[in-house]
Formats: structure tokens, sequence, C-alpha cells
């Protein structure tokens, strides 16, 4: 296994750029997807504060599909354009919901969420999957975690498909 230290203490751009290295030095030369969603899960599990579920999904004939994940059993299927996994799935653009209850459609996978972060994961221009963050604190994602995020995801989307 690599072994590199994070300091989860770091401003958010460094903290994201360690991230990054770190994401794509794990997926390095690995094809197999769910491995990788696997490991990428638990590195934002193990390095970002604040939250009660950390995973994917999958975009399998026009569903999105439960993949890797940390945190409690959550809903399997969700349609194209449902919640907020399925708003980023049909759109390609990330999702930030300050107060998920505010959300039109959003699905309570787990009662303590409050505020959620999606991000796409594109490959060819299509959406392959996505990854999404859940905190039971209520507008717990800034900017520059979507923008951090944005850009790790991008850095290994070809490994995650
Ligand atoms: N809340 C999400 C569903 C997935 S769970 O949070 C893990 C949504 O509205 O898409």
């Amino acid at each position: 296994m690599l072994d590199i230290t994070i300091n989860k203490d770091q401003p958010a751009a460094e903290l994201y750029a360690d991230l990054t290295s770190f994401a794509t030095a794990l997926v390095d030369g690995e094809p197999d997807a769910i491995a990788n969603m696997a490991n990428v899960a638990a590195l934002i599990w193990q390095y970002l504060p604040g939250l009660n579920w950390a995973g994917f999904y999958r975009m399998i004939d026009d569903q999105l599909v439960l993949g890797p994940f940390q945190g409690k059993t959550a809903c399997i299927r969700i349609a194209i354009g449902a919640g907020v996994c399925g708003t980023a799935a049909a759109t390609g653009q990330a999702q930030r919901v300050a107060d998920v209850h505010a959300f039109p459609g959003h699905i309570a996978c787990d009662a303590d969420s409050r505020s959620e972060l999606v991000i796409p994961v594109l490959k060819n221009d299509k959406v392959i999957a996505v990854l999404d963050l859940d905190s039971p604190l209520p507008d717990h994602f800034r900017q520059e975690d979507e923008a951090g995020l944005s850009r790790l995801i991008e850095a290994i989307a070809n490994n995650l498909g």
C-alpha cells in the first residue's frame, strides 16, 4: 500500500492538491473502476472532516446504481434527474446544497444528513458516475471543496470507468 501522510489541517487548496496527488497515485495503472472508487471513497472519508457519507453512484443502463462508499447503508438506485445525485447526473454540473431539506426531491438516505456535495464524473463528455458527499452539518461544503474535488475527480476520471 502507498505510504503517504497528508496534513488534514492545512489550507483547503493545499489539502486538495495533496489529496489529488494521493488519489492519482492510488489509481495509477489500475483499470478496475470499483477498486479505484473504493480507495478514493476511503481516502476522502479519512481526510475530509464533517462527513457522514462519502461514495460513488455509477451510471448503469440510464440509472445511478450504488457503488463503493463509506458510511451508513444507502438507497441503491436513483433515477436520472431525481434528488441531488440525479440532478448532478442529468446536468453534468456539480451540486452543492446547503440545506438538503430545501432541495426539491432530495432523497433522504440518512435522516442525519443536512448538506450535500455531488460531483459528476465525466469521461468523453459523458457522466459515468457521481461522487456524493453528505454532512450532518448544515451548509458544510464550501466553494473550495467543490473546486478541489472537481479537480481531483477530473484527474482520475479515466480510471473510474
Ligand atoms: N441524498 C442523495 C441520495 C444519496 S444518499 O445521500 C447516499 C440525493 O438526494 O441524491
